[in-house]
């Protein structure tokens, strides 16, 4: 495994390899890798002949300086379990360098996803995450991306982005990887106070019991049973719970039939945010 941190460097060693006739996964990250993370490199190591996993915590997504400030940094450890793991390549880039001096977002407009949910309630996230995948895809140009379903608004806004840019790079999604109590494995979980990590799975918990609650009751109901559950819980605060139809992620107010619906659902733990969602 060679870890690269020149943006020329990987750029030149990749569009070799592709000449030569071998496909490219890439795997975009922010480091802080656990099971999650290693699902999306199997999967790539699977299905091509090089994979490259990218680590870059990315400043211009952060809305809050505190959670950019606090974001964990496990470098060693990540490149253990990518060297385990049998990817290739690390692309380790410098913010300057990724930046050219100029940490700042262009602005997109993804067909409205990007207004939905995370995009309300985390101001400019998108634009950062967009600016950020789209240098990654044109520096490495893969033939396939892997991103997770445990973020499905940004999966379904990198399908999106790679259709308006015209970049010939398929994107797979992969499921979401759980601990053995349900909870969503997170880079952010290891921020979690003992208490708060105790409390944590009931977020999954309350996502699966929507989903139970889908073939006898309304949405409507369903959101405001959900509210109830976390206006009664001591240390979990709802952020917003949303049932969303999973194309557009607009969201659905009544079921309509050959359509595709997901709950979505975003929580704080005292100041850290966790996200989850479930196909319903
Ligand atoms: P990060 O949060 O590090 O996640 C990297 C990839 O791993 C994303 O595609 C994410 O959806 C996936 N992932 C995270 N937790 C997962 C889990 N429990 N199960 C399955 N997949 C999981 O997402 C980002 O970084 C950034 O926004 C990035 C795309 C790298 C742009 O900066």
């Amino acid at each position: 495994m060679k870890v690269i941190s020149e943006i020329r460097e990987i750029s030149n060693t990749l569009s070799r390899l592709k000449s030569s006739n071998n496909t490219i996964g890439l795997i975009p990250t922010m480091g802080a890798l656990h099971k999650g993370h290693i699902s999306l490199v199997e999967k790539s190591i699977a299905e091509n002949d090089i994979t490259v996993v990218s680590i870059f915590v990315n400043p211009t997504q952060f809305d809050k300086q505190e959670d950019l400030t606090n974001y964990p940094i496990t470098i060693e450890k990540d490149l253990e379990l990518l060297e385990k793991s049998g990817c290739d390549f690390v692309f380790t880039p410098k913010a300057n360098e990724i930046y050219d001096n100029n940490i700042s977002s262009q602005k997109f407009l993804f067909d409205g996803l990007e207004q939905q949910m995370e995009g309300k309630h985390r101001a400019g996230h998108f634009d950062g995450v967009g600016t950020i995948v789209k240098k990654f895809f044109l520096i490495t140009m893969p033939n396939i991306a892997y991103f997770g379903e445990k973020d499905f608004q940004q999966l379904q806004i990198i399908k999106k982005l790679v259709e308006l840019e015209k970049l010939d790079i398929k994107i797979i999604g992969c499921p979401i990887h759980r601990e053995e109590d349900g909870l969503a494995m997170s880079s952010r979980n290891t921020r979690l106070t003992d208490q708060q990590r105790k409390d944590a799975p009931f977020i999954y918990k309350t996502l699966k019991e929507a989903q139970n609650k889908i073939a006898k009751h309304s949405f409507t109901e369903i959101n405001s049973w959900v509210s109830e559950q976390f206006k009664k819980h001591k240390t979990l605060n709802l952020e917003y719970f949303e049932i969303a139809e999973e194309d557009t992620l607009k969201t659905a107010i009544k079921r309509e039939n050959n359509k595709k619906y997901r709950a979505f659902i975003a929580v704080f733990a005292d100041k850290i945010r966790l996200i989850d969602n479930i196909s319903l």
